[in-house]
């Protein structure tokens, strides 16, 4: 029986990526999403991988997702937190609703899809989780006070359940993308996206293998000595 694989947000961008090479390297893959539902059956079609439909940010919903998941598939063995949002906004203009939205799914959501899958993994002695945090957690971002907060707790999640998971079986994870080749960051104008460029010494942005390949890694069995770690996958744009 293969291992079974859950990734949130796995429908596009960067998480699509992660399915797909999670998929490729054995693994029997669940994607969630929030809403794109034509996204998400382009998806299906493409890569046979199932996808699943809640909100990260809501605790209840996502037990019920899981719960879905495991009976269709058996129990999560892999979850990779990779769903996010950006409400970006300098500070003195940022509102309550900005900076509850990206806390509620960056950083409220890993609580919400780690916690009811918690104890069906210590029992069964497994479980790899890893975090797709960001590398504005790590230096902070001009307008991304919420995102660096969520982002920045995400490792801090990561880093304490580590401790926790480590006598039964659990590495905890965390990944830092830096500027990826996503819908989004090449929605930019070409003149920005140059100068982003400018400031990552390997002189490109990064491709969405470049962290699915990460996941990969820190998934595998073989794994089991890596926890608490955060991987950082940036070009060199900021070194820790
Ligand atoms: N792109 C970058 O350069 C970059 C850099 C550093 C870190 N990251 C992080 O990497 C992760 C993926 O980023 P991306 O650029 O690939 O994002 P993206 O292309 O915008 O895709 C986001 C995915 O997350 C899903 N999603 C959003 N809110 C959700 C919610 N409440 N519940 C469930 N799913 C939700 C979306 O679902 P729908 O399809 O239904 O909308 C979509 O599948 C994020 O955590 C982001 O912060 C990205």
């Amino acid at each position: 029986m293969s291992r079974v694989a859950l990734v949130t947000g796995g429908s596009r961008g960067i998480g699509a990526a992660i399915s797909m090479a999670l998929k490729e390297a054995g693994y029997t893959v669940a994607a969630n999403y929030a809403g794109n539902d034509e996204a998400a059956a382009k998806f299906t079609a493409e890569t046979g991988i199932k996808t699943y439909k809640w909100s990260v940010a809501d605790y209840d919903a996502c037990a019920a997702g899981i719960a879905q998941v495991e009976a269709d598939l058996g129990p999560v063995d892999v979850l990779v937190n990779n769903a996010g949002i950006t409400r970006d906004a300098p500070f003195h203009k940022m509102t309550r609703e900005q900076w509850d939205q990206v806390i509620g799914t960056n950083l409220n959501g890993i609580f919400n899809m780690t916690h009811p899958l918690w104890n069906g993994m210590r029992d069964r002695k497994f479980g790899r989780i890893i975090n797709i945090s960001s590398i504005n957690g790590q230096k902070g971002q001009f307008a991304q006070a919420n995102y660096s907060a969520a982002k920045a707790g995400d490792i801090g999640f990561t880093k304490a359940l580590a401790q926790e998971g480590a006598r039964a079986g659990i590495t905890v994870n965390a990944i830092c993308p830096g500027y990826i080749a996503t819908e989004m960051v090449m929605a930019v104008p070409e003149k920005v996206r140059e100068s982003i460029i400018a400031t990552i010494p390997v002189g490109r942005l990064g491709d969405v293998t470049d962290i699915a390949r990460c996941v990969v890694f820190l998934a595998a069995d073989s794994a089991g000595f890596i926890t608490g770690a955060t991987i950082t996958a940036n070009g060199g744009q900021y070194m820790t």
